[in-house]
């Protein structure tokens, strides 16, 4: 059997994790699940964690769910870990949204300043537990949520030295799912081909006849009649411009609102947040109502409104590239993986998101290719922005840091960029003893 540790674990978004692993349990035989979490998140990985014993009795499978706050003890022999944590919590979270914001720029937690900060107190982490599997489990697998999914998968490849290592996001499965549902046709008669890197990638779409329906998609999702609809919770319905969405000739991904409409965007986050708050206090009351669910001794399934969180369905992903590993299924799945070529705009090396086969190796990236200008250019500078940030993560240096704020499109340069990175590096000090 299995044996899978969670750091996080206290994660209101486990139960889904456990109802992935219940649903597989026929073809995936998880023995042992162990949820780490530290004392900040104690009371939360009680709650959850007993929660999600209650689960795993009323499915009736074989498998202990241990829970503790020692890391190295849990990590022992696992087969695969999985990261779901978040440095500092929500209010953490919050900082990086709120403090950009205050200065005109656009306060999102993955995209932006924020971003950037989330990366800087995440990465000494992440470094840390390669570290620990080098030591009790260096044949596991790591399959990292943990945003920013794709700068902690850049890292642990060029600084940890790690290669079993698959970040992943759920906005490709929600656009499949979406986008299958629109053409009336079923996700497995059609083929989906991303690239780009995290919460910047585009897509097309191909029918099982051979032809391509990226147009008729565009032109549903982003036409000048087309009402857009949500694709994650936490990012609102914005209309894109429709001819700029159709020069692409691609299918872009939710996050491009930020990039794309970043006044509009900006304009709505400053109204959203005085009136209910920024998307991190909206998680926070969302949180603790759904920790009163889970304190329910009777609740042992998952509850319908985890589906309010924005990340609904990325732990099921997760259990989905496990399986994958674990019997060679050669499934097509995208995720964040080491580049190869597959996207020739990009370092060979770099982390990027790409459809990909999970087989019992690792992701095989399908090749995708060449962009376009008007995608190349932004990708290109995302990603070397991205770079700058995981060095700036590792090494703690002001200058490379400052360098990366300045390259990012989200911040504004100059005397305010360097104003806005010393009043978060000053507030999240105490995670970010790098600096
Ligand atoms: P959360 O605030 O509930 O944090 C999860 C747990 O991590 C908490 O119980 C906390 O105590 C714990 N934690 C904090 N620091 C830790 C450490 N050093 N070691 C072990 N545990 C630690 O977060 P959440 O809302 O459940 O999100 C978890 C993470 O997953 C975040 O980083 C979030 O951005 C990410 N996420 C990713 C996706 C995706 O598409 N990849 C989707 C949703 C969420
Ligand atoms: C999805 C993303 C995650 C993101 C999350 C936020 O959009 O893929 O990477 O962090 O949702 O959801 P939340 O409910 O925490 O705002
Ligand atoms: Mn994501």
């Amino acid at each position: 059997g299995l044996k899978i540790v969670t750091i996080g674990g206290g994660s209101s978004y486990t139960p889904e994790l456990i109802e992935g692993f219940i649903k597989r349990h026929a073809e995936l035989p998880v023995r042992e699940l162990w949820l780490v979490d530290i004392e900040a998140g104690k009371e939360k990985l009680e709650i959850v964690g007993e929660m999600a014993k209650r689960m795993v009795k009323a499915a009736g499978i074989d498998c202990d769910v241990h829970l503790t706050l020692d890391r190295r003890h849990a990590l022992q022999d696992a087969d695969f870990v999985t990261t779901q944590f978040r440095v500092g919590l929500l209010d953490a979270r919050i900082k990086d949204e709120a403090i950009p914001l205050k200065h005109g720029m656009i306060g999102q937690e993955t995209n932006g300043a924020g971003g950037m900060l989330k990366a800087f107190r995440t990465i000494p982490v992440v470094l840390g537990i390669v570290e620990d599997m080098k030591e009790r489990c260096p044949n596991a697998w790591l399959i990292n949520f943990t945003n920013p999914a794709g700068m902690v998968t850049e890292a642990v490849l060029r600084y940890g030295q790690w290669e079993k290592v698959i970040g992943l996001c759920n906005v490709p499965v929600m656009a499949v799912n979406t986008e299958s549902a629109l053409l009336q046709k079923e996700e497995k008669d059609l083929f989906f081909k991303f690239a780009g890197i995290n919460h910047l990638h585009w897509h097309r779409v191909y029918d099982k006849s051979g032809g391509e329906v990226t147009a008729e998609l565009i032109d549903k999702l982003y036409g000048p009649d087309a009402d857009p609809g949500k694709i994650v919770e936490n990012i609102r319905d914005m209309r894109f411009l429709s001819d700029q969405i159709a020069q692409l000739g691609m299918l872009p991904c939710p996050y491009h609102r930020y990039y794309y409409m970043t006044g509009n965007m900006l304009q709505e986050e400053l109204e959203e947040a005085q009136h209910e708050g920024t998307r991190g206090q909206v998680v926070k009351k969302l949180e603790e109502s759904l920790f009163e669910l889970y304190k329910d001794p009777n609740l042992d399934y998952k509850p319908k409104e985890l589906e309010q969180r924005g990340g609904a369905y990325y732990s099921d992903a997760a259990c989905e590239i496990i399986n994958s590993i674990y019997n060679n299924k050669g499934t097509q799945m995208v995720v964040n993986t080491r580049n190869r070529g597959s996207v020739s705009d990009l370092p060979y090396d770099s982390a990027v998101e790409v459809t990909s086969l999970i087989t019992a190796h690792g992701a095989e990236p399908v090749h995708f290719g060449a962009f376009p200008p008007a995608q190349r250019g932004l990708l290109q500078v995302m990603k070397a922005m991205e770079e700058l940030t995981v060095e700036a993560a590792v090494t703690g240096d002001y200058a490379t840091a400052l360098q990366a704020f300045t390259l990012n499109p989200l911040v504004t340069s100059g005397d305010v960029a360097k104003v806005v990175l010393d009043e978060l590096l000053e507030a999240h000090k105490t995670y970010l003893p790098q600096f």
